[in-house]
């Protein structure tokens, strides 16, 4: 029997761009996916979860594997297995037993992490070797067989992540730098409640962000005579970014405040990423308000309870707070001092759960930066 540990993760800034190619700037956290497997001698993949509301589920290893409906947990697997067994003929399958202490449709990455650990068992059972940059991108590409047009930080942070630091994440081609995250600093996830499946209700909402992005990023360099294929990042080297929110007033209300998230969020991630190596808390706690008024008000992406955390945080002394991971539902995370965690914890507990009656549940946490997924 081998073991495979695959973290959630938090993004800290840079929302909703890795799909525009901008870099993103998250941490692996401690609360992981762990998939007990043996080896099997033929194609067949069984999966069985601790988590009762996770039926069995079993399917065949193929370049086409087809899905179970859309909304169920095992996606996540045939989506690794199918992406594994294009690149990689003939491979054998495993049993699996999946358990897992991370919140599901709470915008930390579970399902990710789910796909993440399929590969790592598929591939250690069958001693098959890749590099861990391909595999970041093969699984990026292989998750959108659940029909959600997401980018590349997840798959990447969880499989790239080091302990102690905060990565960000360049595309285009893939690369991680990280940085450490400074010893007086903590980070809270805290649960709006509201479930945001990406791969179910959520699915359509997120979809339509990416397309938006798209056709803004063609009508700007367009409009400042650049080839219609210029990336955002090709656009943000090019121009300031007023330059830039100069040449989208023609575009439509919406398509120009979605476009105005994504070059200002792109910046932001350049700040934050220098103000965590310098030790300047105040500083990243502003970039995460920052974020959350872009993400709400221009990307249109968050919802009442996620806002009313933010407060609440801010209230209780955090340097700042954001909504983290896809939104529409999800979590939180929020920056504070360590000596002033336990009572922002304390104020979530009271002042938001506390009257939904769920006071003492484990739906506000600290977030320590992790390693990323190991077989062991
Ligand atoms: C989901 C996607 C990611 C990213 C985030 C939003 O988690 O899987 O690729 O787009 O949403 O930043």
């Amino acid at each position: 029997m081998n073991v495979v540990r695959a973290p959630g993760r938090v993004n800290l800034i840079g929302e909703h761009i890795d799909y525009c190619g901008l870099p993103v700037f998250p941490m692996a956290i401690g609360r992981s996916v762990r998939m007990t497997f043996q080896p099997r001698a033929n194609r067949e993949t069984r999966l069985t979860n601790r988590d009762p509301r996770f039926p069995p589920s079993d399917f065949t290893l193929s370049d086409s594997i087809p899905p179970a409906p859309a909304g169920d947990w095992s996606n996540y697997a045939r989506a690794a297995g199918q992406t594994l067994a294009q690149r990689f003929p003939d491979l054998w399958g495993v049993d699996a037993l999946v358990e897992s202490d991370l919140p599901i449709a709470a915008g930390l990455s579970s399902s990710s992490a789910l796909l993440v650990a399929t590969a790592l068992a598929i591939l250690h059972a069958n001693s098959a070797s890749i590099s861990p940059l391909e595999l970041m991108e093969l699984l990026a590409r292989g998750e959108r067989y659940v029909g959600t047009a997401g980018g590349g930080m997840d798959q990447a942070i969880i499989l790239g992540a080091q302990a102690g630091c905060a990565s960000r994440i360049d595309f285009h081609p893939l690369r991680l730098t990280p940085t450490a995250v400074p010893a007086g600093w903590q980070f809270i996830v805290a649960q709006s409640l509201v479930h945001a499946e990406k791969s179910g209700a959520a699915r359509q909402a997120y979809n339509e962000r990416p397309r938006q992005c798209d056709e803004a990023r063609r009508l700007v360099a367009t409009r400042l005579g650049r080839p219609d294929d210029t990336t955002y990042a090709a656009l943000l080297a090019a121009a300031s970014v007023e330059e830039l929110l100069d040449a989208s007033r023609t575009l439509s209300a919406v398509l120009a405040r979605r476009f105005r998230h994504v070059v200002t969020e792109g910046t932001r991630v350049r700040q934050a990423e220098a103000a965590m190596a310098a030790g300047e808390l105040t500083a990243f706690g502003a970039l995460l308000d920052a974020s959350h008024r872009s993400l709400r008000d221009d990307y249109e992406v968050s919802c009442a309870e996620l806002d009313q955390l933010v407060e609440l945080a801010r209230e209780a002394g955090a340097a700042g707070a954001r909504l983290t991971g896809a939104g529409f539902g999800g979590s939180i995370v929020a920056l504070c001092n360590v000596d002033r965690a336990p009572s922002v914890l304390a104020a979530l507990r009271e002042r938001f759960y506390a009257p939904r009656g769920v006071g003492g549940g484990d739906y506000v946490f600290t977030a320590e930066p992790s390693a990323g997924a190991e077989v062991s």
